[in-house]
């Protein structure tokens, strides 16, 4: 299947611009001839992950903080709201700045969309289903998130900026879209963040055992950057307000990932079991009918392939 043509933006806002995801989505729209203004706290995004960007021409950087009024030269067409602390360690770490970008943040945010008539996209998340009790996940189920637990003020930040985004469309008329991704992985992931697929590529290629938590036996499933991109810009380009899933369904076990690690950096690691964290999710996979459908979407790159892709960029860059 053939993922749609890219809609030629004039001029996006790209917030949380200088984080993992964030940083691939302003290179993608600066390769289309978009211009970008990057607004970003550097609170979990780091400077070298748009060091390549500074200056080429059509690249602005705002540092600023989401969750206060913005100032923006010129007004966009396209605005994506990707600024959120995102990995659990993150988020543990930071949970009132999380709670502020979902909210204050996302607020800000639709308001700069609503004055400049630009689409608005919302990053949200696969942990709005929680712990969930449908599988695989479709947009349709509402989710079994603990609204008190460790991880609610992610989960119910990302819950909150998508009832708002929606009361914007509805009383503003804001055009606006929601994507909720599921884990994604690649090349400028930071090797402490927590998250799997950096944890376990840093531990094997520094020789150390891979932290499997639990029995290793839950489940994620895993998408490459190039594609959760090709599927944010694909959202955009679309009149859809979705939600919509965008995620890889090819599941494995965590178990899975650390031997395939182990295996594709050719590393003496072993594997060592640690203590699962509270309400991690026991499965995660989205049903991806609907971009299927609509956006005639689907990822493309295999588990492996990405896997190499993002290894041999660890093995480059590997300073955590
Ligand atoms: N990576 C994934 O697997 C994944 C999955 C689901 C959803 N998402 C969503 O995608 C977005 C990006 O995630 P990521 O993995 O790239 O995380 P990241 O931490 O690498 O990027 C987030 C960026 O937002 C910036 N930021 C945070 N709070 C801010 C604020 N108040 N004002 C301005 N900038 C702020 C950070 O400095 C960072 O550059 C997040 O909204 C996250 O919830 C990511």
């Amino acid at each position: 299947m053939s993922n749609a043509a890219p809609r030629v933006w004039e001029h996006a806002v790209v917030t949380g611009g200088a984080g993992f995801v964030g940083s691939h989505l302003c290179s993608a729209l600066l390769a289309a001839g978009t211009r970008v203004t990057c607004v970003d706290d550097f609170s979990t995004g780091r400077p070298e992950n748009i060091a390549g960007l500074r200056d080429r021409p059509g690249f602005t950087l705002v540092r600023a903080n989401v969750s206060e009024p913005l100032d923006i030269d010129g007004p966009p067409d396209l605005v994506l709201h990707f600024a959120s602390p995102a990995s659990p360690a993150d988020y543990l770490r930071l949970p009132l700045h999380t709670m502020e970008a979902g909210s204050l943040g996302t607020r800000n945010v639709l308001e700069l969309a609503r004055a400049a008539g630009a689409r608005f996209v919302l990053a949200s998340t696969s942990e709005v289903y929680g712990d969930p009790q449908q599988h695989p996940q479709n947009e349709r189920y509402w989710g079994n998130v603990n609204p008190v637990g460790p991880r609610s003020v992610y989960d119910e930040a990302k819950r909150f900026g998508e009832a708002l985004t929606t009361a914007e469309a509805e009383v503003h008329g804001v055009d606006t879209a929601i994507v909720r991704l599921f884990n994604t992985y690649g090349p400028r992931m930071r090797g402490y963040d927590g998250r799997a697929v950096p944890t376990f590529v840093r531990q094997a290629l520094a020789g150390e055992d891979l932290t499997v938590t639990g029995d290793g036996l839950q489940t994620r499933s895993l998408c490459y950057v190039d594609d959760t991109v090709a599927g944010v810009l694909a959202m955009a380009a679309h009149d859809m307000r979705g939600p919509v899933n965008i995620g890889n369904p090819d599941e494995l076990t965590m178990l899975e990932l650390a031997r395939v690690v182990i295996d594709l950096t050719g590393s003496s690691s072993r594997i060592r079991f640690i203590e699962r964290p509270t309400d991690d999710p026991a499965v995660r996979c989205p049903d991806i009918t609907l971009a299927r459908d609509k956006l005639q979407w689907e990822p493309r790159v295999p588990a492996e392939e990405g896997l190499r892709r993002t290894i041999d960029w660890f093995r480059a860059h590997m300073d955590g």
